[in-house]
């Protein structure tokens, strides 16, 4: 049978979750195009592998050529120095914006992040209309990330779905991640109905699994259809609750976590 697409392009492709996806996403591209400033390995049956600086604007260009869509999960994925965040992920997250644009891709997954709106607090409840609260230059790039694929939507048609990722991991590390947890499968699931949604222009999605609590509310995404089938609680047993609302513990104290918390600035 067909696939849906002859080249689907997947940066970050050596990263936690790039490795995740490597396998998973195949059956929905001929070519998946795996790109990373780090090594890869070699090329599977099924792909091709690009390795470059996403700040590098001839070789992201270069690698755009025949995309039809794109999973943008590479860049830096915590706090760093303004400087190299500014190259991977502001820079970075341009360079793949003008090239799918001038390239004529159709859609672009944006990995975005729940640290842009980092700084809300655990008795918030949010939906994709809340203005951002960036918890961190790393939050503040993920916000601007979201404002390219806004514009670009405008000015040129081209589509973006940002996923604001919780914490995907195997399973949650703490009692913040019971509430922010989104399984690799609900991520898989994510992917393939932002992907594959007949029309989704500029849309946020938040990246969670179907937790006993949440602070992110997806009506405004319904339209993706997404229905997570995972929930963290069955990790209860991992993170006893302290019986104290909101919770004493610092880091449930906002959405970010510990990167709200000034201890996490990043020093030089
Ligand atoms: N894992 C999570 O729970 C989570 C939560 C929120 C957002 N995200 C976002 O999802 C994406 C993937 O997350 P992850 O956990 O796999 O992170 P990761 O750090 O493991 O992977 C990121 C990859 O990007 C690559 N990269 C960094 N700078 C680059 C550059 N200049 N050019 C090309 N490649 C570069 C790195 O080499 C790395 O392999 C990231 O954009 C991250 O911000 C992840």
């Amino acid at each position: 049978m067909a696939k849906p697409f002859k080249r689907l392009l997947l940066t970050g492709a050596a990263g936690g979750l790039g490795k995740v996806l490597r396998d998973r996403i195949k059956p929905w591209a001929d070519v998946v195009v795996l790109s990373d400033i780090a090594d890869m390995g070699e090329a599977r049956e099924g792909e091709e592998i690009v390795q470059c600086d996403l700040a590098d604007k001839a070789a992201v260009m270069k690698m755009m050529e025949g995309v039809d869509a794109v999973l943008h999960f590479g860049g830096i994925s915590t706090e760093n120095t303004f400087e190299n965040i500014m190259q991977a992920n502001i820079l970075g997250t341009a360079n793949i914006y003008e090239a799918a644009h001038k390239k004529g891709v159709k859609r672009i997954v944006f990995a975005s992040s729940n640290h842009t709106v980092g700084f809300y607090r655990n008795t918030d409840y949010i939906d994709a209309a809340a203005p951002t609260r960036p918890d961190s230059f790393y939050g503040v790039s993920k916000c601007f990330g979201e404002q390219l694929a806004s514009y670009y939507w405008d000015r040129t048609g081209l589509e973006t779905v940002s996923l604001r990722i919780g914490s995907s991991f195997p399973e949650p590390k703490d009692r913040r991640m019971m509430v922010t947890w989104l399984s690799y499968d609900d991520l898989v699931e994510a992917l393939r109905r932002s992907l594959f949604a007949t029309r989704v222009g500029f849309t946020i999605l938040f990246g969670m699994s179907d937790n006993e609590v949440a602070w992110w509310d997806n009506s405004k995404a319904s339209h993706l259809g997404y229905k997570p089938k995972d929930s963290s609680s069955q990790f209860d047993a991992n993170f006893p609750d302290s019986g104290e609302y909101p919770d004493k513990n610092a880091s449930v104290t906002y959405h970010g976590g510990a990167f709200a918390l000034a201890e996490v600035r990043y020093k030089d």
